[in-house]
């Protein structure tokens, strides 16, 4: 996939989207085939090689997952410092810059469980960015949310799809929001992408009766 491409990945349940993001992850090892992410191998790969290349991507889950014992700051600053070395100060600026981007520079000294699941995500997507990761993995991010907070999260992410080059591959049911970001719809069914192309040839004129059934139940 070239930088700074935007995929979304749509299907119906069970169709193999969060493997596929948890394959790249890492946090799932196939049984067989090759995994490449620019270039760098995931699997097969030895260890060293495969850490070095999971480096570069990050995703952001549908839980938040934060670390509910730190505050908002160090669930930034933690990884950069520990994973890739940074200095405390250092990780600290970049902390900052990043939740100023996604719009709560205020509550740096905040938990988690003080903060609304919007503005969790919101925490969630600055500590996947404050790795600087090359890929960026979203699995249903909006999906637990209350909808009043769901658009708030959804502008931090377009935001970052204009304004930076990183490669998104983002699985959601938001389908507005995907055929505004995405440069290629995914279409999964039973553990296979059955098409893809450009978002207005997937919204509007899919191929697959598949992809019509799937788009007509959840547009
Ligand atoms: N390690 C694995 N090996 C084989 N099959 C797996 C593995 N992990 C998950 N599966 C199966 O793969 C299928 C796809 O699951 P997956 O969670 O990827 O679907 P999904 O498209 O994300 O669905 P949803 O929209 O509900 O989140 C499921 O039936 C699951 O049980
Ligand atoms: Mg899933």
């Amino acid at each position: 996939m070239r930088p700074g491409r935007h995929v979304t990945l749509i299907g119906p349940s069970g169709s193999g989207k969060t493997t596929i993001l948890r394959l790249l992850m890492t946090l799932e090892t196939p049984d067989s085939g090759t995994i490449q992410v620019n270039g760098d191998r995931l699997f097969p790969a030895a260890e060293r090689e495969r850490r070095e290349a999971r480096k570069k991507i990050g995703m952001v889950f549908q839980q938040f997952n934060l670390f509910p014992n730190m505050t908002v700051l160090r669930n930034l600053t933690e990884a950069p410092v520990r994973v890739l070395g940074l200095s405390p100060d250092e990780a600290e600026q970049r902390a900052r810059d990043l939740l100023d981007l996604v719009g709560l520079a205020d509550r740096t000294d905040a938990r988690p469980s003080q903060l609304s699941g919007g503005q969790q995500q919101r925490v969630a997507i600055a500590r996947a960015l404050a790795m600087r990761p090359q890929v960026l993995l979203l699995d249903e991010v909006t999906s637990a949310l209350d909808p009043e907070l769901v658009a708030g999260v959804l502008d931090v992410l377009r935001d970052i799809a204009t304004t930076t080059d990183i490669t998104m591959l983002c699985v959601t049911h938001e389908m507005n929001f995907a055929r505004d970001i995405s440069d290629e719809v995914m279409m999964f069914d039973s553990g296979k992408v059955i098409e893809s192309g450009p978002p207005e040839k997937i919204f509007s004129g899919a191929e697959h009766e598949r992809t019509r059934e799937f788009l007509g139940a959840v547009l």
